[in-house]
């Protein structure tokens, strides 16, 4: 298939939206940019486009997919109904890169939710998602635009490289802000349950709903089966092997260092991942710089293009420096972590 291209940096093209939208509206598969990461994007109530993302990411079918709306009206056509701290979150938080877990009703295709008796919802920000939403008039399922397991994608060059030729249209609106994946927050139970840590944190959503909230329990313990399906595949992975170091500037400087020279010594292609303030201390090559630890919006939104540039340049092993999981560090840690497949070092 013959993948069209539309590059709209700054101002949006009605007619490439119209287009687009025709495409969704045929069944077609429209990879889009929202504020977290890019979407592959199909009518979420046609389950036969539906099938088409699955097949094109290569990913499992018991793993449920997001719809995403840019009204009220759509929402309340999805679920039977809007808990009282849904309304309040919608408030506070969309449009935005908060996912709320509601309970469905039947005119939700089996394939989007995987079975479950649940349907993911969101509202982007993002003026392009909007304007493709709007002119498709449907809610529109769309996952992360990777082949399953690599890192999400957050510029139209990593979509191109996954996708190109497996879907009809791929929206180009530069580099994404946020970087990681929306929050994702049940709240089809009594006590609000944070699946998926993202840029909305654990804290603005309890200031705004005057109540605890939970992280699932695969979140704080590794050995417990996650709730949200997605969370428990290997993710975000690099083609080089990964570690994570935690500890005092000290100890992790010395560390990394050691480490590194070890495994060149033996020979292997070796890429080191740290914060510019870590960078400035270390006198070695084969440095990949996040951003600053005081700008953690900066090292989220570089996260991904980052882990890609080690499969460009072919590295063998990846050393990285951990973060502070506080805020948005949360996020950041979580897709760290999968991209090392849980190999942390506490130095
Ligand atoms: O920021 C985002 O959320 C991006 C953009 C494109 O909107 N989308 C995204 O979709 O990250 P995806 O499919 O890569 O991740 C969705 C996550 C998965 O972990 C999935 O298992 C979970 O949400 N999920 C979806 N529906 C669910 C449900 N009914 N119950 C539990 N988890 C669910
Ligand atoms: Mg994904």
């Amino acid at each position: 298939m013959e993948t069209k291209i539309y590059r709209m940096k700054e101002n949006i093209n009605k007619e490439e939206i119209e287009i687009s939208a025709k495409e969704i509206k045929k069944g077609n598969l429209v990879v889009f940019p929202t504020e977290t990461v890019y979407g592959v994007g199909a009518d979420g109530l046609n389950s036969k486009a539906v099938e088409k993302i699955f097949k094109a990411k290569d990913r499992p079918s018991d793993n449920p997919l997001i719809l995403h709306i840019e009204s009220i009206d759509m929402l309340e056509k999805l679920v039977n109904e809007i808990p009282n701290i849904g309304r309040t979150l919608i408030k506070a938080f969309w449009p935005g890169s908060l996912t709320l877990l509601f309970k469905k009703n039947n005119c939700v295709p089996d394939i989007v939710t995987a079975g479950l008796n649940t349907v993911a919802i969101r509202m982007p920000k993002n003026n392009i998602a909007i304007n493709l939403l709007r002119e498709s008039e449907t809610p529109i399922a769309a996952p992360s635009a990777n082949i399953s397991g690599r890192p999400s994608p957050t510029k139209a060059e990593h979509v191109e490289r996954d996708l190109d030729g497996k879907v009809s249209v791929i929206i180009d609106g530069g580099m994404t802000d946020i970087g990681i994946e929306s929050t994702v927050l049940d709240i089809s139970e009594e006590v609000p349950i944070i699946l998926r840590p993202g840029s909305v944190t654990k804290e603005e959503i309890e200031k705004v709903l005057g109540i605890e909230v939970e992280y699932d329990k695969s979140l704080i313990c590794e050995k417990e089966t996650p709730k949200s399906p997605g969370q428990k595949y290997r993710h975000y992975a690099p083609n080089g092997e990964m570690q994570i170091f935690i500890g005092s500037n000290k100890s992790k400087y010395k560390s990394i260092i050691e480490l590194y020279n070890k495994y060149k010594n033996d020979g292997k292609k070796v890429g080191v991942l740290v914060t510019a303030e870590l960078a400035e201390l270390l006198s070695i090559k084969d440095i990949v710089i996040l951003g600053s630890r005081n700008n953690l919006l900066e090292i989220s939104s570089n996260l991904f293009d980052k882990l890609r540039e080690f499969d460009k340049l072919k590295v063998d092993i990846i050393l990285s420096e951990g973060i502070e999981e506080e805020g948005i560090g949360v996020g950041i840690m979580n897709r760290m972590k999968k991209a090392a497949g849980n190999k942390v070092n506490l130095v």
